[in-house]
């Protein structure tokens, strides 16, 4: 079956500050990234998306660009660039880039201009209103806390931002905007960029007529209950008040001509590809007139994953996608805590995250692993706020600090440090050496490295082990590739077990039974599958079918002989 490459491609999302730092200053670099780019193909990834790379004051790690043509100059040149994307693309990998089209940095010389003078020709580029009876134009609030609106005492006007006020929103109903950030988009398309990941997508627009939210509660005494809230009830209700708070500033119609209008823009260059960062399914438009991907956030949204949760969550997804729409599955990414950490037990991590991995590579859908989670990089909970980097950490520490009633002091910090998003972003643990390697000695890396690069948490030590996660990666995404149907194939349940979760994936050329063992118990399985088996691959056997799972077991055996009115 010819599927698109982005179909095929297993993608890895390198966090540019935070992946390797060639010139040795702290903070990581295209000159780190070009080095290790053999490490990448052979890890046996297909495809790169890059994290903002673009030069900003970095209020927002990146997501605050005050230039969407440029390089970071930490980071390196647009010739480094050019450079690494040649040697990416020499080695078969493809490169995505982080295009975040809410907003820009409030540095961005096009908010400079526009806040200049209420007259300026860049005023419109962005979302001025005048105050109400003394306070902003309404009560909206940003999704980090505070009102949506900043006061600009100079032309005595509010600007809106969706996110923090370092991060106004562009008006989007401007045709100059479009324009304008349709150039951004040609610029890199026309260098060779294989496509974007979309920032934020479902904020773009508002409703024009700023008509006021009216959730009962604060956006503080929300983000308090929403700590409290433990069970389910409590948590639904805490997720429609959320709801009801953002109601008239997220997922507006008119995002989807806008999309409709970029993926025709992405079109004009053959081979591209668009990921939104939305769980939301309209943004595969009909299936080929929006966004290519969606990311399956629900899969994520879960302490531990389970066979049922899985079902449930495929069931659910894969009925509602549209014709000719393809799955995105993902575990982790820079906003979100670590894998291991996330659906751990305490006591078989790395077991759970060897098998949370097999389930991503075969479930049906474009994989987006996140750096650092094939060495099993954990949440590292530094609780210095000193060194919080995360503006997002430091205000739940200050929000934590003025409720001594909620939390003790000294707990605030570990709180923030787990509310913040510094956790899952350390520097790649690379070495056992000073810094895990990612910077020399004497070097303060940007953010503290994890500890644990002791343990063998580091890159080096799990090459020279056969039986290392990293290996256990490398192994899967071989067996991936080797397999079309792990590609190509349809998904289909197959029965209801707790422990062991069991599908095949049928294809034209191939059909596969996949069954992953989610539990630290010995199972044994009593599956009614079509045809022969032959074993393809098991994490703890070498040969035989027997339908009998070790606990943590990942097994996969092709089915030989299918009756054509079963496959
Ligand atoms: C996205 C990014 C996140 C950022 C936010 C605002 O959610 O993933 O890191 O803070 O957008 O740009």
């Amino acid at each position: 079956m010819d599927l698109p490459w982005w179909q095929k491609a297993v993608f890895y999302q390198i966090y540019p500050r935070s992946f390797a730092d060639g010139n040795g200053d702290g903070i990581g670099d295209f000159q780190g990234i070009l080095a290790k780019l053999d490490y990448l193909k052979h890890l046996g990834i297909d495809a790169i998306w890059l994290s903002p790379h673009y030069p900003s004051p970095l209020f927002d790690c990146g997501y605050d660009v005050a230039d969407y043509c440029s390089v970071a100059p930490e980071y390196g040149t647009l010739e480094l660039f050019e450079q690494f994307l040649e040697e990416a693309h020499r080695r078969d990998l493809r490169v995505i880039l982080d295009l975040v089209l809410n907003h820009t940095s409030d540095q961005h010389p096009w908010f400079l201009e526009s806040r200049s003078s209420r007259d300026h020709p860049r005023r419109d580029w962005y979302i001025w209103r005048d105050g109400k009876n003394g306070g902003p134009p309404n009560n909206w609030y940003s999704t980090f806390g505070g009102s949506a609106w900043e006061y600009d005492p100079a032309t005595d006007q509010y600007y809106y931002h969706f996110f923090f006020k370092q991060q106004p929103d562009l008006n989007w109903r401007n045709p100059e905007v479009k324009a304008a950030m349709w150039d951004a988009v040609r610029f890199w398309l026309k260098m060779g960029v294989d496509g974007f990941r979309l920032d934020a997508v479902g904020t773009i627009f508002e409703v024009e007529d700023l008509r006021g939210q009216k959730a009962p509660v604060s956006h503080d005494e929300l983000l308090v209950m929403s700590y409290k809230a433990k069970t389910r009830e409590e948590q639904a209700q805490t997720e429609r008040l959320w709801h009801s708070m953002f109601k008239y500033q997220v997922d507006l119609p008119e995002v989807h001509d806008l999309m409709k209008e970029l993926r025709r823009v992405v079109d004009e260059f053959p081979g591209r590809v668009l990921v939104g960062e939305t769980e939301d399914i309209r943004f595969y438009g009909n299936g080929r007139d929006e966004l290519h991907l969606n990311f399956n956030f629900p899969l994520m949204e879960t302490r531990r994953i389970t066979p049922a949760w899985v079902r449930r969550n495929q069931r659910r997804r894969l009925s509602r996608l549209p014709d000719g729409a393809w799955p995105c599955n993902t575990l982790g990414n820079h906003d979100s805590p670590r894998m291991l950490s996330r659906f751990g037990d305490g006591e078989h991590d790395r077991e759970i995250a060897r098998v949370n991995l097999a389930l991503i590579l075969t479930l049906k859908g474009t994989p987006f692993l996140y750096n650092g989670e094939e060495i099993g990089m954990s949440d590292y909970l530094f609780t210095d706020v000193s060194k919080f980097r995360d503006q997002l950490g430091i205000f739940y520490y200050n929000l934590l600090k003025s409720h001594p009633d909620l939390v003790d002091p000294e707990e605030a910090a570990l709180i923030a440090a787990r509310g913040g998003r510094d956790k899952c972003r350390t520097p790649l643990q690379w070495e056992n050496t000073v810094n895990a390697g990612f910077s020399p000695e004497g070097v303060e890396p940007w953010l503290p490295v994890n500890p644990d690069y002791a343990q063998g948490v580091n890159v080096a030590d799990q090459e020279a082990d056969q039986g290392s996660l990293l290996n256990f990666y490398r192994t899967m995404l071989r067996i991936r590739r080797e397999n079309p149907a792990l590609m190509a194939g349809e998904y289909e349940p197959l029965g209801t077990d707790a422990a062991c979760l069991s599908f095949l994936r049928i294809a034209e050329e191939q059909t596969l039974l996949v069954v992953l063992n989610m539990s630290e118990k010995k199972r044994r399985l009593n599956l009614k599958v079509p045809g022969q088996m032959e074993l393809v691959f098991s994490s703890h056997r070498s040969q035989g079918t027997e339908m009998v799972f070790e606990p943590f077991e990942v097994f996969l055996a092709e089915l030989r002989g299918v009756p054509e009115n079963q496959a």
